[in-house]
């Protein structure tokens, strides 16, 4: 079989401030934090050259995860290719000389720009290529927010901005100050409250979708039973009300939707959950997570995977006759995220 090649390309944003995108991106957030045991270094290096010689040309990592240590791997992995591939990061968690305030937030404008000064540093470019906010911060209107990424792109330090896990009013009021080229939030076939309120207005405004946790951090791949056990000290599906074992397995019926639905198509359950997303707007560009070339290969195929109106019709209806289990964030996570 021939290698899998991505040449199929997606717009995030409109006029300026767009960014042309292979169809599917890459989440480097799980090669080393958060999605437990993973290769050695010099093997997700590795994979993210495979990754980028099969196409994918965006990448997905933030200055949180580890913290530092998987901006590190994306600049170290991605250098030999920084030319034509792009790297997304994030802002807004409170990080001081390397260590994590759990739960601590901060988007002032003074630590925004120390972090992109920093981000720059690891990821080894010249500007970021979308700078996101990674949760909003209720001390710090979004209208300041949005106007220091204005200044960084002024001053050719960053070339655009995103916001994550916002509400339809916060995307316009940023949007106003600094175009938004993409929002990115966390949607799958077991989360899809961004259609209500939010779709409306990226597609109103002209604004890119990035779907995070595309296959509910693996659970849609099929390989997560009820008899799983995370990583306690670097897996943060512990924590989630979705992964326990009694919700896991209620859940799993819509896994076995994913797989019927594929069966007879020649599609992983992985492929029809990607699948799905891609075809519900065109500037939706998931960014699915893998440690393995094998699922890398799996997820790049579905961009030459499509479903119909009617194909879309039939899953989603299929898959709401199951009742989830379990919230998709604890208490503590979900006072983060608006709109949802
Ligand atoms: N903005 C935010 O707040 C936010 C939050 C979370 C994540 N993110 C971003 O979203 C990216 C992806 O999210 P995620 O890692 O949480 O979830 P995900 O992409 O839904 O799932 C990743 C998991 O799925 C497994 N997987 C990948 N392809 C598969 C396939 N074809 N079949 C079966 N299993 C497969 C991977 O395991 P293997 O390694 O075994 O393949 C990995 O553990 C992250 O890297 C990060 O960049 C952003």
């Amino acid at each position: 079989m021939s290698l899998p090649i991505l040449t199929r390309r997606r717009t995030l944003g409109t006029g300026q401030y767009s960014m042309e995108v292979s169809a599917l991106g890459f989440g480097v957030m799980g090669m080393n934090y958060n999605r437990g045991p993973h290769p050695d270094r010099a093997e997700l290096i590795a994979l993210l050259h495979q990754a980028a010689e099969r196409g994918v040309t965006l990448f997905d990592t933030a200055q949180v995860y580890g913290p530092l240590i998987n901006e590190e791997l994306a600049g170290e992995g991605l250098y030999p290719y920084r030319d034509r591939v792009s790297v997304t990061t994030k802002f807004g968690h409170r990080i001081v000389d390397g260590k994590y305030f759990e739960g601590e937030l901060d988007s002032s404008p003074a630590n925004i720009r120390r972090v992109a000064e920093e981000s720059l540093q690891r990821l080894r470019v010249d500007a970021i290529d979308l700078f996101y906010q990674h949760r909003l911060d209720p001390a710090v209107p979004i209208e300041d927010v949005a106007g220091t990424v204005r200044d960084l792109i002024r001053e050719g330090k960053v070339k655009r901005f995103g916001l994550c896990e916002v509400g339809a009013q916060t995307i316009r009021r940023a949007h106003a100050v600094q175009p938004v080229t993409a929002v990115q939030s966390e949607y799958h076939l077991m989360w899809r409250e961004q259609e209500k309120e939010v779709f409306p207005v990226l597609q109103e405004l002209g604004i890119g979708f990035v779907p995070y946790s595309p296959l509910n951090r693996g659970f849609l791949g099929g390989g997560i039973t009820e008899y799983t056990r995370f990583d306690s000290g670097n897996d943060n599906r512990n924590t989630l009300p979705r992964f326990t074992p009694e919700a896991i397995r209620a859940n799993l019926a819509i896994v076995e939707v994913l797989n019927a639905f594929g069966r007879t198509r020649g599609m992983t359950s992985a492929q029809v959950a990607l699948a799905w997303m891609m075809a519900k707007q065109p500037w939706i560009v998931p960014i699915p997570g893998t440690t393995k070339l094998a699922h890398l290969d799996e997820n790049i195929r579905t961009a030459d995977l499509t479903l119909t109106p009617a194909e879309v019709q039939e899953l989603e209806s299929n898959v709401s006759r199951v009742r989830i289990v379990g919230d998709r964030y604890p208490a503590s996570q979900q006072r983060q995220v608006e709109g949802g």
